[in-house]
């Protein structure tokens, strides 16, 4: 692992963010904005301590289990020690990748759906990564904590507030960490973006647009030869016949909450929330799919807008369900330009008064000087490696890749507990809001004060 591996307040440090200073109200009322008493010691800016290796427990096997399993086994000093799923062939393709890489078989725990709570105990274990169905994750991710293991846990951390409070609690009572694994806070654009972001090529922030926009009708419904549903149409689908709302909000919101240096001097405070009639996949069940008698209750898309306490505002949208290409919007908006993706593309005031041109600059040749200039740190080490052996175009090599440095370096981790409770917030806060016909909710501090980028 190298040895120039930089630090969490290095890595997004947030001092070129100037400008828009105005504190506009702080967090309290309802919806659970109001902290519970303890008040513990933050996690912020925590290290971990040094490791020589780094031995994982994987709980869930599944799709993402495999992959993420894939990656981290490609990272150097990494060793899977231990695996969890109920699912039998789960564990049959999980121990056909430790033979076909030549590597000890990790002890295996399959017995039934709290044989998770074994694997937390086993006590050569420091980081258990989880990717389970949503409804797991935090009940999984205190498990690990209470047992005295750091824990990286898919999206979203947790569901209800309640849930998001006690991951903090937690973390802040054991000194583990919780962290929420935003791979897409990793995707090369948008660590390019990061870069433009923290050296001030947009000058003051003041909007982003962020999404979870993938059309996952089939993956909803996808079923094995054997007419058994399979993955997350075991499990996605029942959260849309329950649930009016934003379900999936961190894939969007995590990379531009990094560029606007949320918890490093600005912080998320307040939300309202709409969502359009539901129609695909009723439609989809009585055509495509032949109907279930499943009646859905959320809205196909949904449309939140967040302000933070420094007066930005973030555009967040949910749709899973509608034929349409695939977007995390990623767009953010300064005093001196503008980045937005899908495709990439970017506006600098300075080069347009030039040109005399309000256009953008868009394609591969006319980007090209500007991803030399910012391509991150992260992706000039171990960018070559990321394309070879990453999922999702090598952002969650890339990712794996940090956790396990930060590890091995005792430096404190990119993300924290206090990130993955506030970017997993609009869940519940969006599905509030639209019950209330779009009303504000206030969105928790989680720090309990130490969003300013001092502790
Ligand atoms: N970050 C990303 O890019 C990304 C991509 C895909 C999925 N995800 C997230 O990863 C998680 C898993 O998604 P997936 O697509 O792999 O779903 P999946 O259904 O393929 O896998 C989930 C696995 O969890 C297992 N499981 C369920 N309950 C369990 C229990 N009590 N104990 C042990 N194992 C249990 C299942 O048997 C299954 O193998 C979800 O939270 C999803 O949102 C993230």
């Amino acid at each position: 692992m190298s040895q120039t591996a930089i630090s969490r307040r290095f890595f997004l440090q947030a001092s070129a963010l100037a400008g828009a200073t105005a504190t506009l109200g702080a967090a309290s009322g309802p919806q659970g904005a109001t902290p519970p008493k303890e008040a513990l010691e933050t996690m912020m800016g925590v290290p971990f301590p040094k490791h020589d290796k780094v031995r994982i427990g994987v709980i869930g096997a599944g799709r993402r289990g495999q992959s993420v399993m894939s990656d981290l086994l490609n990272v150097p000093k990494v060793e899977i020690r231990a695996v969890c799923d109920i699912d039998p062939r789960q564990i049959e393709l999980t121990k056909k990748r430790f033979v076909r890489k030549g590597l000890p078989e990790p002890r295996l725990y399959a017995k039934d759906a709290r044989d998770y709570e074994n694997l937390c105990k086993q006590d050569d274990l420091d980081f258990i990564f989880i990717a389970t169905p949503w409804e797991w994750h935090t009940e999984m991710a205190l498990c690990a904590m209470n047992q005295g293991k750091h824990v990286g846990v898919e999206v979203p951390a947790g569901v209800t507030l309640p849930q998001l409070w006690e991951l903090v609690r937690t973390s802040e009572r054991t000194r583990k960490h919780c962290m929420m694994m935003e791979n897409c806070c990793y995707g090369d654009n948008e660590m390019m973006v990061l870069a433009m972001a923290r050296q001030g090529l947009f000058g003051t922030i003041t909007h982003g647009e962020a999404a979870y926009i993938h059309d996952l009708r089939m993956v909803m419904n996808e079923k094995d030869p054997e007419g058994r549903y399979v993955s997350e149409a075991t499990w996605r689908r029942a959260w849309h016949t329950r649930e009016n709302g934003n379900l999936y909000p961190t894939h969007g919101l995590g990379p531009v909450c990094w560029y606007m240096g949320v918890h490093q001097g600005d912080r998320l405070d307040s939300l309202v929330s709409m969502s359009s009639l539901e129609a695909s996949l009723s439609e989809d069940q009585a055509v495509r799919f032949k109907g279930r008698g499943e009646t859905f209750t959320c809205g196909d898309i949904n449309t939140s807008i967040l302000r933070t306490v420094k007066g930005r505002t973030i555009l967040l949208q949910h749709d899973t369900v509608s034929p349409r290409p695939y977007t995390r919007h990623n767009m953010i908006q300064g005093t001196k330009g503008a980045f937005a993706d899908y495709p990439e593309r970017l506006y600098l005031d300075e080069v347009a008064k030039k040109t005399k041109k309000h256009a953008w600059i868009e394609g591969e040749e006319a980007l090209k000087p500007y991803r030399e200039q910012y391509v991150h740190e992260l992706w000039k080490r171990v960018g070559d490696l990321a394309r070879k052996n990453g999922g999702h175009g090598g952002m969650d090599y890339i990712m794996c890749y940090r956790v396990v440095e930060c590890m091995l370096e005792g430096l404190a981790p990119d993300f924290n507990v206090y990130d993955a409770a506030a970017w997993s917030a609009p869940f519940p806060l969006s599905i509030a809001s639209v019950k209330g016909g779009g009303s504000l909710q206030k969105i928790p501090d989680f720090t309990n004060g130490h969003w300013s980028g001092k502790a």
